[in-house]
């Protein structure tokens, strides 16, 4: 049975959470393969309970389906378990779990260096999170990581911390003339998490190597998205993972040749938390439209999401890097009431059209969007589960994005509930 890739197509909170969580009684095993605690995937049951996930994958929520921490992902332990007993408080079982021997842990060191560097960037910083993402990647890269199996060995684990806070210490108290981070006090906090965390670590590669062969389904879930991906985004104001459906593979163990359908996830405008370019932002009374209507209002951090209309420039390059074979256009119903639904279909840049992602930064940095406007509509959508129920005009408008965006749009979201979708065809 096949591997299925779930990744957001723009700049993260498309609403792949929701989704995820629709697809999870029809799947065994849902996997994060990257990021951290830096995500947020909000998820509305069918009782009408909310949940905001930020480590563990939407499949938790599902009874049975396997919620799995691959080893492409970055674990902060403390939040793992505040999350873990969260749910246990509100009657989720989660004792399912899995994590990979071989995730990264993030560490106080990377929590501090990540405010401390994103203070010093001034004006140029990427609002990041500050959840120590970007410098925990940074150190698994430069070797120098210390990893999940890393807590069932009390001598490796304070050795590689002490390695580490030698450098780190002196970066800390040298360079930011902030104080240095405590040996002792690291291993006895990590260890206590040790024990807890013992009994859901494993071999997460073998596992769903095994599962696939014998017919299980595997969902791969992506956090961020595509065009925060360090490779394919917007860099450097990118996270330091790659989100795209290739570092799925890398994320988990899941050869490409088992992966036979990805699904992209994007909104029928745009969003984007922290800084840099994003060509089609609004700044006028339609960008508050979305940001009200739309509750633009980040699930991590609580900031305020910058807002713009579609832009299927964007989808379009989604659409290729990742080999989308669905898209699933999500809150359509915010833009119920607007008398224009302007798509973004090229870019001008320095008075040239320009129809695909540009080369260059610099050229993005220019991109000026080229809109067709598309007539508005009134109703209230979210009571709508068919096609033939949406009004003309919203109907238009998801054809027009499916023609611009490469892929068909199998699902449509109306609402944050797991069953507000509009299905043009199955996804499953
Ligand atoms: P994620 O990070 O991609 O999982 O997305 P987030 O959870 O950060 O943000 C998406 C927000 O939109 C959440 O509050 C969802 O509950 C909500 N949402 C998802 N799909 C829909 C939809 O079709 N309509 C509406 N109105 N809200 C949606
Ligand atoms: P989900 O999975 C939206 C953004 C941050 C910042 C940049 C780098 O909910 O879609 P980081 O802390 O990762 O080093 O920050 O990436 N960012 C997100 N934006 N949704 C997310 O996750 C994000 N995760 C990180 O705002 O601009
Ligand atoms: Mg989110």
């Amino acid at each position: 049975m096949p591997a299925i890739v779930l990744i957001g197509a723009q700049w993260g909170d498309e609403g792949k959470g929701k989704v995820t969580d629709l697809l999870g009684e029809r799947v065994d095993y849902v996997v994060r393969y990257q990021g951290g605690n830096n995500a947020g995937h909000t998820v509305v049951t069918p009782d009408g309970q909310k949940y905001a996930l930020h480590l563990l994958p939407s499949g938790v929520l599902t009874p049975g389906c396997v919620p799995v921490i691959g080893n492409g992902v970055v674990v902060d332990p403390k939040v793992l378990l505040s999350e873990l007993d969260g749910l246990a408080e509100r009657g989720v079982d989660a004792t399912r779990l899995l994590i990979s021997t071989d995730a990264h842990l993030i560490m106080p060191h990377h929590r501090a260096l990540d405010r401390v560097v994103e203070r010093y960037l001034g004006s140029s910083r990427i609002g990041t999170t500050g959840r120590g993402i970007g410098p925990a990647y940074g150190d698994k890269i430069a070797r120098m990581g210390i990893r999940v199996q890393d807590l069932l060995d009390p001598g490796i684990f304070r050795k590689k911390l002490e390695l580490v806070l030698r450098e780190k210490n002196q970066i800390l108290f040298k360079v930011y003339n902030r104080k240095p981070i405590d040996v002792d006090a690291v291993v006895e906090e990590y260890l206590g998490y040790a024990e807890r965390l013992r009994p859901y670590i494993a071999d997460t590669r073998l596992i769903l190597g095994k599962a696939l062969e014998a017919d299980k389904t595997v969902l791969l879930e992506g956090a961020q998205a595509t065009l925060l991906d360090v490779d394919h985004g917007t860099y450097p104001f990118v996270t330091s993972s790659n989100p795209t459906a290739g570092g799925a593979c890398v994320g988990s163990g899941v050869p490409p040749t088992r992966i036979n359908q990805v699904i992209a996830v994007a909104k029928a405008y745009t969003t984007r938390v922290g800084s840099g370019p994003f060509p089609t932002e609004l700044f006028d009374a339609n960008g508050q439209h979305l940001l009200k209507v739309g509750g633009e209002y980040g699930t991590t951090t609580g900031r305020e999401r910058r807002c713009g209309w579609f832009d299927a420039v964007v989808a379009r390059y989604a659409a290729r890097v990742n080999g989308v074979t669905d898209f699933v256009v999500t809150k359509l119903d915010v833009l119920s009431g607007l008398e224009k639904v302007p798509i973004c279909v090229a870019y001008e840049i320095d008075g040239e059209r320009v129809d695909e992602m540009p080369m260059t930064q610099t050229a993005f940095h220019h991109a000026k969007p080229i809109y067709e406007e598309l007539p508005g509509w009134d109703e209230d959508i979210s009571k709508c589960r068919t096609e033939a129920e949406l009004p003309e005009n919203a109907r238009r408008y998801i054809e027009r994005i499916e023609e611009l965006s490469g892929a068909r749009v199998s699902a449509v979201g109306v609402g944050p509930g797991r069953d507000e979708n509009v299905v043009r065809h199955p996804l499953l």
